[in-house]
């Protein structure tokens, strides 16, 4: 990373640093979500597994960080959003047994031009149906108005024809635990959906106080994992002068940080109060690591190469998918159907976008 690029993440740091700690009081009626240690590593397996753009290894599961404690994962469809650069899928997991759909964080350009644009980012659009609410109408855009929605509201659908009311568990990483959060509001909202989870990792700010309130109590199974001194979760700022204006998280935050004296390391997780901001937390430190941003529990959350969006498969897959007039891509499969064994030959008819 060049010299000017650390000298504004400088900058960024001191902002967020004087952006201190006085709490919009939200009501607290509802239980909020229990986190588990153990749902956290694999989610997080799923969160990175999503970065690939290998389509044939990921439809058939069967890529590099398609085994561990995601092994056995159905998926349903696999959305790629050419226009957008967006990548989602939602299939069934056995552990937990759970509809799980998964968002891909940025992959476009470099992840330090993505941190800068999202120090600046506004809180200007009014959250449909909830008064006062305000969110930042790209993160809000992403889910809702691209090819991502429709296609995964419509593998949910089908997966729960099959397997019946199982849980739907929402992840993503960075941007894509933006998008994880709007999909479990979504679905809880205007899909009748009851047993919704999300669990998002490094997750940026994405609405005001009155949006946090309003999803903590439509939402309350909600996880937020922030990893030591990453940046990410401390944007865009929270201006604690502004409370009514400021963006702020929602809860349960779970912070994982290190404790050391000289070689004994603990590492600790701590689980947050009720505010979402609370200020013992993540909070408590100056976020400004990006290589924080990109490790939680251990798991790589990023993509092979930072590049533009490009899309990888080959024939075999290439029946089960469907192109939109603007190149988007919807790979789709019926899970009545036993899991595809597809002899993932490495055929060359790849297809680079
Ligand atoms: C935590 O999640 C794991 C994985 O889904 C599950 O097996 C375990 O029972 C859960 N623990 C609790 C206490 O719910
Ligand atoms: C959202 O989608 C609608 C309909 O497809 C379109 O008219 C509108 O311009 C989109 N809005 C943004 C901000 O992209």
């Amino acid at each position: 990373m060049g010299g000017r690029n650390w000298l504004i993440l400088g900058i960024l740091a001191c902002l967020i640093a004087f952006s201190s700690a006085r709490e919009l009081k939200v009501r607290e009626d509802n239980k909020l979500a229990v986190y588990n240690h153990t749902l956290g590593t694999i989610l997080v397996e799923y969160a990175s597994a999503v970065y690939l753009s290998d389509l044939t290894e990921l439809f058939t599961w069967t890529c590099p960080r398609c085994d561990g404690l995601t092994a056995g994962f159905e998926v349903i469809d696999l959305v790629v959003d050419v226009q957008h650069c967006l990548q989602a899928f939602v299939g069934v997991a056995r552990d937990p047994n759970a509809i799980v759909i998964a968002f891909r964080g940025t992959q476009e350009h470099s992840i330090q031009n993505w941190i800068e644009d999202l120090f600046w980012k506004q809180l200007d659009l009014n959250y449909p149906g909830m008064p006062d609410a305000m969110v930042h109408h790209g993160f809000y855009f992403a889910y809702h108005n691209t090819t991502l929605r429709p296609a995964i509201l419509n593998a949910v659908k089908q997966a729960k024809e099959i397997y019946g009311d199982i849980d739907i568990m929402a992840t993503g990483h960075s941007m894509g635990g933006a998008m994880a959060a709007f999909c479990g509001l979504d679905l809880t909202v205007n899909h009748e959906a009851k047993n919704v989870q999300v669990m998002t990792f490094g997750q940026p700010r994405i609405g005001n106080a009155a949006f946090a309130s309003y999803y903590r109590q439509l939402v309350p199974n909600t996880i937020r994992v922030t990893n030591d001194h990453d940046i990410v979760p401390h944007l865009p700022p929270y201006y604690s002068y502004f409370p009514q204006k400021t963006y702020h998280h929602f809860p349960r935050e779970v912070w994982l940080y290190n404790i050391g004296l000289e070689s004994l390391v603990y590492e600790v997780e701590k689980i947050c109060d009720k505010s979402g901001e609370d200020p013992t937390c993540s909070r408590s430190v100056t976020g400004n690591s990006i290589s924080d941003h990109l490790v939680y529990y251990g798991v790589e959350l990023m993509c092979e190469t930072w590049r533009s969006c490009r899309i990888v498969s080959d024939p075999l897959v290439a029946e089960y998918g469907k192109t939109d007039l603007q190149g988007n891509l919807i790979l789709s499969k019926d899970p009545a159907t036993p899991i595809l064994k597809m002899k993932t030959q490495s055929s060359e008819g790849s297809n680079h976008i």
